[in-house]
């Protein structure tokens, strides 16, 4: 695939009633036509953090101003520790003391903590009023704007609780992307190279040969690769919405990068970081599975190095690890299932024998 990529591209998630548009590119803060186009109701509420509010929230309220919108903000303080019920209750006292009705819709302004939560608000506040998904972190362009999935964490467990629900639209400008840190830059890559790995060698291939304009950021590549990852997405979540199987492929990583979450405290490594070194365990379990030779358990390592990631998680104890896992929302009857590769670009969701998960924990931790 060449450097020539558009830079702006227009999607849709065939969910029957519930199908949503995703429109990616460049300056979209400013488009009144796509965010008003999007909203029914008169009242909006703009979700975002005190990041986020600086650069960007005054831009959006000015656009949707000019739509005739009425805008209600909501700051919330930044950071993957503050995904939890203190903050879904700010939110909700500021609907309830601005008297917002069912019609007011939900913006979510931000990366995917404030996605998650926002999406959790609008499932919830008076039994659901409609969201609007403004990601403006690349993990959050590739991956959790996309497909429902909404919550927050608890101190046991990373996002256990939420609910499936659907935004009206994603509108991903990717010109916001310019001022993320390079550590959330890398964190995004993570899901990037996550949906090469479980779905497409080729879509893998061009992520190899293109780390680089990744990293460097240069608008054609990342436009394609945040389109073709929202396409991977969207065709599984139309397939499977409510991960009654398939779904669970998009986990890929996330077993062991949940326990590196939880077991070091949320906020302490990113979620892309902990992915990213989560997917290199995996490739190392898939390897000691037989699925994979160890040249492709070393293409992975090499790509998730090179996009800036981690790829030895900080010593914990087996038990621990194993503990951990299990909280994993994939478990059953205290089995975990891993995701698994076999080969690289097909997906296999599986137990696995103990003496070999502590086998990939050893050499993957130090
Ligand atoms: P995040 O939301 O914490 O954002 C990362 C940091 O970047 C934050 O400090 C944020 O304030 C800042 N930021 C956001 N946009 C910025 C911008 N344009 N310029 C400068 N700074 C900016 O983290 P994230 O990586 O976007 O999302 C991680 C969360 O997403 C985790 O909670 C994870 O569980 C969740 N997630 C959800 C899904 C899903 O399907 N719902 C999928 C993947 C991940
Ligand atoms: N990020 C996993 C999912 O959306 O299913």
């Amino acid at each position: 695939m060449s450097a020539q990529h558009e830079t702006s591209s227009h999607l849709q998630v065939e969910l029957g009633e519930r199908s949503y548009p995703i429109d990616i590119g460049q300056s979209l803060l400013d488009s009144h036509e796509l965010l008003a186009g999007a909203i029914s109701g008169k009242r909006v509420a703009i979700v975002t953090n005190t990041v986020v509010a600086p650069l960007y929230l005054e831009r959006l309220t000015k656009t949707l101003q000019a739509a005739g919108k009425q805008v209600i903000p909501i700051v919330l303080p930044d950071g993957e520790q503050e995904k939890n019920w203190e903050s879904l209750m700010k939110i909700f006292d500021v609907l309830l003391a601005e008297k917002c009705d069912r019609q007011t819709t939900l913006v979510a302004l931000g990366g995917g903590v404030i996605g998650d939560l926002t999406g959790y608000a609008a499932a919830s506040y008076m039994r659901g009023v409609p969201f609007i998904q403004v990601p403006t972190t690349l993990l959050a362009q590739v991956d959790s704007s996309v497909g429902g999935k909404t919550g927050i964490n608890h101190p046991l467990g990373k996002n256990m609780i939420g609910a499936f629900y659907q935004p009206l639209a994603v509108i991903a400008d990717t010109t916001t992307l310019n001022t993320l840190a390079p550590r959330e830059l890398s964190a995004g890559l993570a899901e990037v190279i996550k949906h090469g790995c479980i779905t497409s060698e080729v879509f893998f291939s061009w992520i190899e040969a293109n780390v680089g304009r990744l990293v460097a950021r240069e608008p054609a590549a990342l436009a394609y690769a945040i389109q073709r990852s929202c396409e991977i997405k969207a065709d599984v979540v139309r397939q499977d919405e409510r991960e009654g199987g398939l779904r669970a492929i998009l986990n890929f990583g996330h077993t062991f990068g949940h326990a590196i979450e939880a077991g070091l405290g949320y906020g302490e490594w990113l979620h892309g970081e902990a992915v990213g070194c989560g997917m290199v365990m995996a490739a190392d379990l898939s390897q000691r599975m037989g699925f994979i030779d160890e040249a492709t358990k070393q293409r992975i390592a090499a790509v998730v190095a090179a996009a800036g990631l981690p790829t030895v998680a900080t010593r914990m104890d087996a038990g621990r690890w194993i503990e951990l896992m299990q909280v994993d929302k994939k478990a059953a009857g205290g089995k975990i299932k891993f995701i698994l590769l076999k080969p690289l670009g097909t997906p296999v969701i599986t137990t696995v024998p103990e003496e070999l998960l502590r086998a990939t924990i050893a050499a993957c931790s130090s």
